[in-house]
């Protein structure tokens, strides 16, 4: 354990003193600057962030950080990028995102570019201490907030959480580019009830829902809630906030989706007609999603709508999705 926390101790090293250059840096740049306030950010939000700067340039970073980390521990904590023999700085022209750890530690960065090149995200690769699948962004920084947390709101990206933190609205967390995993849901359940997924209004933002709610319903015991908020088709929670205000984003919020509701209405979308066949194509969908929950009556609920739905008893509604969700030998 100590030779363990010992190894990484110069990685957190290596990662505050970039943190603290980036900002340095920002404050020299009115550009980078510019470029937020432009997004509506005022100078509380981008320190509540620590957002910063990475200046263009191969050997900014590596420059001013390696007479006090090595070389080895500024790549080991996934500031540098590797070419043949050379190292140099990952992230050139980029406003710098950190992310943090539920120690408010900085375990890696999201940068941005000024402009419209690409990639337009980089992220920190996977290092000893930065687990895509397992980070949340903007979780220390609610976390961190003086009103107690009830509801987490899970958006897409770096700037929808500050967007709407920007709006007051402060319980927004983020995933790092990557679907929401269990693992996800399961630290956020650890720290509130009730989760609110927000989507675009498209079908990709169905379906990405859907994927979400595969991964809500293991953990969905009773007395935690989720909901989907969906936003018009092209818009995000930053520039929704941004357009329509504060009030119009709570509305939303209040009128979100419960994940019950979601599920029966996929199923019913997905089944249309009174056909027995299209009844028992709705019971065979219903089976894997729902053979996940815990039993209980959340679980008890979603029968008897089902059995409404299809017109059948909830016995039979039970007992077919048993049938549904044995794997066929
Ligand atoms: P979006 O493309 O929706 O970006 O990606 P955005 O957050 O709205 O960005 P702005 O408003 O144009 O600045 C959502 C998230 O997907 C990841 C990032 O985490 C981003 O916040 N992403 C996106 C990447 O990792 N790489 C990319 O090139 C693009
Ligand atoms: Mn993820
Ligand atoms: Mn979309
Ligand atoms: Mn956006
Ligand atoms: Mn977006």
């Amino acid at each position: 354990r100590a030779r363990h926390d010992d190894s990484r101790a110069p990685l957190y090293a290596a990662l505050e003193a970039a943190d603290q250059w980036y900002r340095t840096q920002l404050a020299q740049q009115p550009q980078a600057i510019d470029y937020l306030k432009q997004r509506g950010l005022d100078g509380e939000t981008a320190k509540r962030f620590g957002l910063g700067y990475a200046p263009a340039g191969w050997s900014g970073l590596l420059t001013a950080l390696s007479a006090h980390h090595p070389r080895e521990h500024l790549e080991q904590a996934g500031l540098l990028a590797r070419k043949n023999d050379s190292v140099y700085d990952r992230f050139r022209d980029r406003i710098m995102f950190p992310i943090r750890d539920s120690r408010g530690r900085t375990i890696g960065f999201g940068g941005r570019v000024l402009g419209d090149g690409t990639p337009k995200y980089l992220n920190s690769s996977e290092t000893a201490l930065f687990h895509k699948g397992r980070e949340l962004y903007g979780l220390f920084e609610a976390r961190q907030s003086r009103a107690p947390l009830d509801t987490i709101l899970i958006v897409e990206g770096y700037m929808d959480v500050i967007g709407l933190a920007q709006s007051g609205i402060v319980n927004a967390v983020a995933t790092l580019g990557t679907a929401t995993t269990r693992e996800h849901l399961q630290r956020l359940f650890r720290v509130v009830d009730r989760l609110v997924f927000c989507f675009d209004g498209d079908r990709a933002g169905r379906q990405a829902a859907w994927r979400a709610l595969e991964h809500a319903l293991p953990v969905m015991t009773d007395g935690r809630e989720a909901a989907f908020l969906f936003l018009p088709d092209g818009e995000d929670p930053d520039s929704f906030i941004r357009r329509h205000g504060k009030e119009a984003f709570a509305q939303r919020q209040q009128h979100a989706t419960a994940l019950s509701r979601f599920l029966l209405d996929e199923l019913s979308q997905r089944h249309t007609g009174n056909s027995m066949e299209a009844r028992a194509a709705l019971l065979k969908e219903a089976g894997m999603p729902l053979r996940e929950l815990d039993p209980g009556a959340l679980k008890n609920q979603i029968i008897d709508a089902i059995a409404l739905e299809t017109r059948m008893s909830p016995e039979r509604v039970t007992q077919a999705l048993r049938r549904a969700s044995t794997p066929a030998t």
